[in-house]
């Protein structure tokens, strides 16, 4: 798939992570569709760039996931301002930490809403836009630790295993003419609080000894968006952490 003039919709895409997966689309010259919901600022600033980057178009798109409406009026917002929606990239993500004590039923359903839920729906609201595009994808970042959770980030890790579990529906209720994949990163960047010393713990516990990059998980995702013959599949970009 050639991804000048796509339009890709990256979700969670203001900063950090989802903001290098849609630079990377950019770079390709795909069009933009920058979604955010808290990030404003970050996320015009990113389609400013983009413009200037590679000349491609680009748009700000604001939804809260956790509204169970969001899905659709986001992929709707989209469609109708480009024509078009290629490639979903579902990156947004909370990340939520509790102890198995103090484990509380609203911090599973945040989680689980805007990390397995929102990505089906959304999925579900782009799919005649993605089988009329001819090659349409959807991307799914999931995490390594939907195979090996935490017992400190339980709903964190479970949403995570059900986006594993929706990368699967999507593939087949989307086939033959939409492929979906999954790409599990590993310790790409660290919340931006962390100290020194526990990211040396982290980066230890890989295989690769090293900390990865957010760019290593945009070239999965850009790889994932042209491979043509794959779907169904779970793509880890985590220096080994999973079997370390
Ligand atoms: N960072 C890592 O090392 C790492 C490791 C493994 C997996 N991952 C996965 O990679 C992806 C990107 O990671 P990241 O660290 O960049 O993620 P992140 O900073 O935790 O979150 C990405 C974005 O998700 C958006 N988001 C959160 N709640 C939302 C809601 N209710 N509605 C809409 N958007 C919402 C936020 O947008 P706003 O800022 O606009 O509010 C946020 O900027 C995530 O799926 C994450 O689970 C990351």
């Amino acid at each position: 798939m050639t991804l000048t003039g796509k339009v890709v919709l990256v979700t969670g895409s203001a900063r950090r992570v989802g903001r290098v997966i849609a630079l990377a689309f950019a770079a390709q010259g795909a069009r933009l569709a920058v979604h955010y919901n808290t990030s404003a600022g970050e996320a015009r600033k990113l389609v400013a760039g983009i413009k200037t980057l590679s000349g491609a178009d680009a748009e700000v798109f604001r939804a809260n996931l956790l509204d169970p409406a969001a899905p659709k009026k986001l992929a709707d917002a989209v469609a109708k301002r480009f024509g078009a929606i290629d490639v979903l990239v579902n990156s947004a993500s909370l990340y939520e930490r509790e102890s198995f004590r103090d484990a509380d039923p609203a911090v599973w359903d945040r989680q689980m809403a805007v990390n397995a839920r929102a990505p089906f729906f959304l999925a579900q609201a782009c799919a005649p836009w993605l089988a009329k595009s001819g090659d349409g994808s959807v991307i799914n970042v999931a995490d390594w630790s939907a195979h090996r959770p935490y017992v400190d980030w339980a709903s964190y890790c479970a949403s995570k295993a059900a986006l594993l579990s929706v990368n699967k529906t999507l593939a087949k209720a989307l086939a033959p003419g939409v492929r979906v994949n999954a790409v599990l990163p590993g310790p790409v960047l660290s919340p931006e609080k962390m100290g020194e010393a526990e990211k040396r713990r982290i980066a230890d516990a890989t295989l690769l000894k090293r900390l990865g990059t957010p760019e290593a998980v945009a070239r999965a995702c850009v790889f994932l968006a042209g491979a043509d013959y794959t779907t169904g599949a779970e793509l880890s970009v985590d220096g080994g952490r999973l079997i370390a």
